[in-house]
């Protein structure tokens, strides 16, 4: 009774937006379909709708002819403004440790990560942090990510005595909030404090039809996507989580991806960098593995700070070379970044509508126009995004840096068929950066047939260690405290260190 009430204005509004298909199914529908067809509708304003599905139309058309490519316009990022682990001496890495480690005890510190996505890749029906890359402990991403947490402020209490919180924000989506929320009720959130762990939810966005019309995937629902991880800047208001942070008096957000299974959970040395230099905004990069590696590149185009993606830059570009050999856009972006509140304060009040869209042409399950479910084998649908990084735009200081891509990159995104960024991949990153730390502090490993570990090398993507060891988080953040453990001492693999161990490995 009350949907046919409402269906009039609605109809009006529909086609005031061009979007009168949206209730091709209303007859067939019972009072519970309408109401729940109804319900998203309401929440539809016809211009911004109308809007939408034009722009996601024309972007749709424009991609479809030749990129423009900003070649010419492209300069790296400046070496000043470039930091590295690997070019630093150990005294500028220790001090910039020492400043982030400072900052997180004064508590202005605070992780937040992005897990909206729907992870169509990997092909789970569940959100990506609850996945176990195999791993001897069966961790989940979200067991290892709260376990680096908890560990970090350990470190941070152990050396200012003083008790230390690093908030997580969890950004989710209609897909992953509930899922998540009952994950982290279910593993007691992980020995973490439940009102230090603060998830909140995206917006979904209509999908779009190439004929430019939003997409019905039921006869009563619409098809909706996250509106990418950029979204986090509307979240940031809708949620009111900027007010979140300002009462518990952070100042620095580290925001990061929740595939990256080697992530460093508000990484000291990052924060310390970043505040050092008096950045507003920074990105986490790793040197290009090869010129045409599919990921975007941290450099300026026309003077302003932006990603740009592979596929947009020439080869030519980005084969070209400094006098020492190395690529001159070499800096990848891992979705790994540091941002001051002020900085996320201006952008979500002020510049957030100026980010601009981008376009993903996906596979969109559809109903016909004769009412028959359809799942489609070719990409059917437009879906719109807007991108974290697209805000460095908008930074006074903008700072990159740069680190080890096999101590702090590794990202899940596809299923086990793939070549690359597989659990196959997060597993050996992980298990052969514990070997790596096993053998630095001078332990000794046994294979599975008994002998005593030679080899040296540290690390393939196409081989598992020799040994396999795993250490967990809350033994160790990254690899520091391992002597007093297994200093002089044989373990066989699989070896799995954790807190119980540690413990018998110190009588
Ligand atoms: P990806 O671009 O890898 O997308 O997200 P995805 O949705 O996880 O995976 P595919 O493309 O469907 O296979 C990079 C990061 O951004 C987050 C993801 O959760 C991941 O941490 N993300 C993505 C959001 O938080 N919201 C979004 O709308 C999209």
């Amino acid at each position: 009774m009350e949907a046919e009430a409402g269906i009039t204005g609605i109809r009006r509004r529909l086609q005031e937006a061009g979007q009168e298909q949206l209730l091709r199914f209303w007859e067939d529908l019972e009072p519970a379909g309408r109401e729940a067809l109804l319900g998203e509708l309401r929440q539809l304003d016809p211009r911004e709708l109308r809007e939408h599905c034009l722009w996601a139309q024309l972007a749709y058309k424009q991609e479809s002819s030749a990129p423009q490519r900003p070649d010419h316009s492209m300069s790296p990022v400046p070496p000043a403004f470039l930091g590295s682990v690997s070019r630093s001496q150990q005294g500028e890495l220790c001090a910039w440790e020492e400043e982030g480690f400072h900052q997180i005890s004064q508590n202005k510190v605070a992780v937040l990560l992005l897990a909206g996505g729907q992870g169509t890749r990997l092909g789970v029906s569940y959100p990506k942090g609850m996945y176990s890359v195999g791993l001897p402990s069966g961790k989940t991403l979200y067991q290892i990510q709260a376990e680096r947490i908890l560990r970090v402020q350990q470190l941070a209490k152990d050396k200012y005595s003083t008790k230390c919180t690093v908030p997580w924000y969890i950004m989710t989506s209609e897909f992953t909030l509930y899922p998540t929320q009952k994950f982290f009720e279910e593993n007691n959130f992980f020995g973490l404090e439940r009102s230090d762990v603060i998830m909140f939810e995206q917006r979904m966005i209509p999908a779009v039809g190439f004929d430019g019309k939003a997409v019905l995937e039921r006869k009563d629902k619409l098809a909706m996507a996250p509106d990418g991880n950029g979204g986090l800047y509307r979240a940031l208001t809708d949620n009111q989580v900027l007010q979140d942070m300002e009462r518990r008096g952070i100042a620095y957000i580290h925001v990061y991806c929740v595939d990256n299974i080697l992530v460093k959970m508000a990484d000291p040395v990052f924060i310390g960098f970043c505040v050092s230099k008096g950045a507003d905004c920074g990105a986490k990069v790793v040197e290009k593995a090869y010129p045409s590696e599919p990921v975007g590149v941290v450099c300026q185009v026309d003077g302003i700070y932006q990603v740009v993606e592979y596929s947009e830059i020439s080869q030519e570009t980005a084969e070209k070379r400094n006098p020492d050999g190395s690529l001159v856009y070499s800096t990848g972006n891992i979705c790994n970044h540091f941002f001051t509140l002020e900085f996320l304060k201006t952008v979500a009040t002020t510049l957030e509508p100026l980010l601009g869209y981008h376009i993903a042409i996906k596979k969109v399950p559809y109903v016909s126009k004769e009412g028959i479910q359809l799942k489609p084998s070719r990409p059917n649908a437009i879906k719109m995004e807007k991108f974290v990084f697209d805000v460095f735009q908008f930074a006074k200081k903008f700072v990159a840096f740069e680190v080890l891509r096999e101590d702090e990159f590794s990202p899940l995104k596809n299923a086990d068929s793939a070549n690359k960024d597989t659990r196959t991949t997060a597993r050996r990153a992980i298990l052969w950066q514990h070997y790596r730390w096993i053998r630095k502090a001078g332990g000794r490993l046994i294979d599975v047939n008994g002998c005593q570990v030679v080899a040296n090398y540290g690390f393939s993507e196409t081989e598992d260690p020799p040994a396999v060891c795993e250490i967990s988080p809350l033994v160790s953040y990254f690899g520091e405290g391992l002597g007093s453990y297994v200093k002089n001492k044989a373990f066989s693999s699989p070896f799995v260190l954790d807190p119980e161990k540690a413990k018998e490995l110190l009588v």
